[in-house]
């Protein structure tokens, strides 16, 4: 038989790893592109023809004409906001109608979720996650404890649904004394216009669809958001998102069978950098850190907010590369760097009580890194057109790389632009 197969691309750090360019630089090798868990918190930014685009729910496919996108049963979804994106999409000429599919099986993020996210950030006070407060950890709660909304759900009887649903969490959150609910009509009526915007789209069976497209020959590229170190299982638990974001993840959230999966590409970038609170053993506090983040943007493509930054950590990297089973890495951001004296990477930690380990442990809050230091190239890079015309010292950091993660780096990016991408041969 005839089977296509099914590769998955994951983020290896805390996110914003740069996902969504490289689905985007992939997708004409694939025939479908799918989403398999997380939501509107993530934010995959593509660059081409002098165009930027922030995707938050879509998969990154939905540029290239011809391909099957699909939202995933692992996917969280909130109405108003699908609406308000794929509007910008079809207003800027991409038609998403006929390229996307919707799984029955994803669950709808509600406004009271919203408010449900705040009212717990603030119930933790000090130790507050710093969510993106879209709803993600109040709307997966609920499909666990087995009181979730579907998007099937809006097919039939679906106001007494909906109403049953909001005053259950309206009790949640008098149990909570919340009573913070301005603006919360206006978002209802614009959510209400939001489901009645996506009748106008298929919802579908995806874990058949996606398994039939295999079968017809079809090959599938699993678009991941977050990043391994916001997994719920493996993360820096419990500063991280409530979804599973690692390679297993792609099985669950599409209905598709581990033996199906082929390719792992692991996304890093060239350093390392997280948005929100927890622990972040590398993350610099002083001019380099700020010089990172000048020189790679590093502000939320969601919540605008300042992205924290280090230096690579290999350590990290090793244990995501073992839990998602990479096959092969994909380097991004490795331009930011260019213009660095000295490059340093994080080879081991040493443990509160003095002894030194190159294995993730169970809790990274008071490790410290133990670095290795490498020249810096000193060259601009944002121009090869490939690896040939990649400085000496560059390339150096690229084996030690590979060296040490045991793993080959199949790209390069070299800057935001689809085109600043070098394929190694
Ligand atoms: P994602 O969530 O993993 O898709 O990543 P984000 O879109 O949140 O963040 C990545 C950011 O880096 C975006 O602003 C991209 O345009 C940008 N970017 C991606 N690759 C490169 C690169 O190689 N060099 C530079 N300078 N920027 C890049
Ligand atoms: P992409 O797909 C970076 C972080 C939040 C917070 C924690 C929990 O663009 O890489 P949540 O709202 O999910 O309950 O927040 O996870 N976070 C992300 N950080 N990139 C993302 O997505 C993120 N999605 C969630 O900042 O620390
Ligand atoms: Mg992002």
């Amino acid at each position: 038989m005839n089977t296509g197969k099914v590769d998955v691309l994951l983020g290896l750090q805390w996110g914003d790893e740069g996902k969504g360019k490289v689905v985007d630089v992939l997708t004409p090798r694939y025939d479908v592109v799918a989403r398999f868990q997380g939501g509107p918190n993530a934010g995959h930014t593509l660059e081409f023809e002098d165009q930027k685009y922030v995707l938050r729910s879509i998969p990154s496919g939905i540029f290239q004409g011809g391909k099957v996108n699909i939202i995933g049963n692992g996917v969280v979804l909130a109405p108003d906001l699908f609406m308000g994106e794929a509007k910008d999409l079809e207003k800027s000429g991409h038609p998403l109608k006929e390229r996307l599919k919707i799984s029955k099986k994803a669950h709808l993020i509600m406004p009271t979720h919203r408010i449900l996210d705040r009212a717990y950030e603030a119930a933790k006070g000090k130790n507050k996650v710093g969510t993106t407060g879209k709803g993600i950890g109040p709307t997966y709660t609920d499909k666990v404890s087995r009181n979730g909304l579907r998007v099937g759900d809006i097919l039939s009887d679906f106001d007494r649904k909906y109403s049953e649903h909001k005053e259950r969490h309206m009790k949640m959150l008098a149990a909570l004394g919340w009573t913070d609910f301005e603006g919360f009509e206006e978002t209802e009526k614009l959510w209400m216009e939001g489901i009645e915007y996506m009748k106008g789209f298929q919802f579908v069976d995806s874990e058949h669809e996606i398994n039939n497209l295999l079968r017809s020959g079809k090959n599938i590229l699993c678009e991941g958001a977050q990043g391994t170190m916001l997994d719920v299982d493996f993360g820096s638990y419990p500063f991280v998102t409530s979804s599973n974001t690692i390679c297993a993840g792609a099985c669950t959230g599409l209905g598709i069978g581990p033996n199906k999966v082929g390719n792992v590409y692991g996304i890093m970038k060239a350093y390392c950098t997280r948005v929100g609170a927890g622990p972040f053993p590398t993350e610099l506090f002083d001019e380099t850190g700020k010089k990172i983040r000048d020189l790679g943007h590093e502000y939320g493509a969601v919540t605008g907010r300042e992205r924290r930054c280090g230096w690579i950590d290999l350590v990290q990297l090793r244990y995501s590369v073992m839990v998602d089973g990479v096959t092969e890495l994909i380097m991004m951001k490795s331009d930011v760097l260019d213009s660095f004296e000295t490059i340093k990477a994080c080879v081991a930690y040493e443990l509160p009580d003095g002894t030194r380990t190159e294995e993730f442990p169970y809790e990274i809050d008071d490790v410290k890194p133990i670095y290795k230091e490498l020249p810096g190239w000193k060259q601009d890079m944002t121009k090869c057109k490939s690896e040939d015309e990649f400085p000496q010292a560059f390339r150096d950091y690229v084996s030690f790389l590979e060296q040490y993660l045991e793993t080959r780096i199949g790209i390069i990016s070299i800057g935001p632009d689809r085109e600043q991408t070098i394929v190694r041969k």
